[in-house]
């Protein structure tokens, strides 16, 4: 980045060849952007991570323009370090339990602190994971922990796990606008998701995001989300001396 010598930004910007003046933002009166603010807090409030899928195919249109969505988000550098892998194939999602479902076994024998058990009783999670053969998509995130240029060196990429954070949040987001539900799923080491998926070692799986239709009847935990009081504090006027 270079410095910038000129105490009109704007003006600087104006003038340099590399920049676009950028018109993307809808004009809107505060009325409108106050009712499209809450219906957008709305939308997410009703989300929930879904554990009990339907069969019921989704058309691949519908994915793909979720997961672009998700390529929009914003990362550090600009180096987008990521890579989705969107899984339909139904050997390729039976090849992804097994191994999925032989890290959990180990994971809840062996590797989960109490503590950690504990806080996943609510949810009443265990090992078995049918969801990942019977959901129509999985969606893999990988995160590229440094690029490779042309000549086979590495690339340094910068602030990679929250710039991919915050595309696998546009990424649930845009499935939950589209009418999908979604399961974050991490099971843990996920290595063997670069084997079976055949992805490079500057590659490590991120999330491996469930989705598709809830099955009919599906439930969810009974849990509560933090009050706004409890995560906000707005800091309007400066501060009486
Ligand atoms: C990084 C991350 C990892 C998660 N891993 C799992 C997982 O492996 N299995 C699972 O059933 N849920 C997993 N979840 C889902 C959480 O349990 C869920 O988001 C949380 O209980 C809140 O429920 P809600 O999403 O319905 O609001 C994960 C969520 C996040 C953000």
């Amino acid at each position: 980045m270079h410095s910038n010598p000129n105490p009109c930004y704007l003006e600087t910007i104006m003038h340099d060849s590399e920049h676009l003046p950028y018109d993307g933002l809808p004009q809107l009166a505060e009325e409108e952007m106050l009712a499209r603010a809450q219906a957008f807090h709305e939308l997410v409030r009703l989300r929930r991570t879904v554990r009990n899928f339907s069969d019921r195919p989704v058309p691949a249109e519908i994915i793909a323009a979720c997961v672009q969505a998700a390529g929009q988000a914003p990362s550090g550098a600009n180096m987008q370090p990521w890579h989705f892998e969107v899984v339909g194939d139904p050997a390729l999602k039976k090849e992804i339990r097994l191994a999925a479902e032989e890290e959990e076994r180990q994971f809840y024998e062996r590797r989960a602190s109490e503590e950690w058990l504990d806080a996943l009783e609510p949810l009443g999670t265990d090992a078995s994971k049918p969801f990942l053969e019977i959901a129509p998509w999985l969606i893999v995130i990988f995160e590229q922990r440094y690029g490779i240029d042309q000549d086979g060196s590495k690339k340094r990429y910068y602030y990679t796990k929250e710039s991919v954070g915050l595309a696998a949040g546009f990424l649930i987001a845009a499935l939950h606008n589209a009418g999908l539900a979604s399961l974050t799923h991490t099971p843990s080491p996920m290595a063997f998701l670069n084997k079976i998926l055949d992805r490079p070692a500057n590659e490590k799986p991120f999330l491996l995001l469930v989705t598709g239709y809830p099955a009919d009847g599906a439930l969810v935990p009974d849990i509560t989300r933090k009050s706004p009081e409890q995560y906000i504090r707005f800091r309007e006027m400066s501060r009486d001396k």
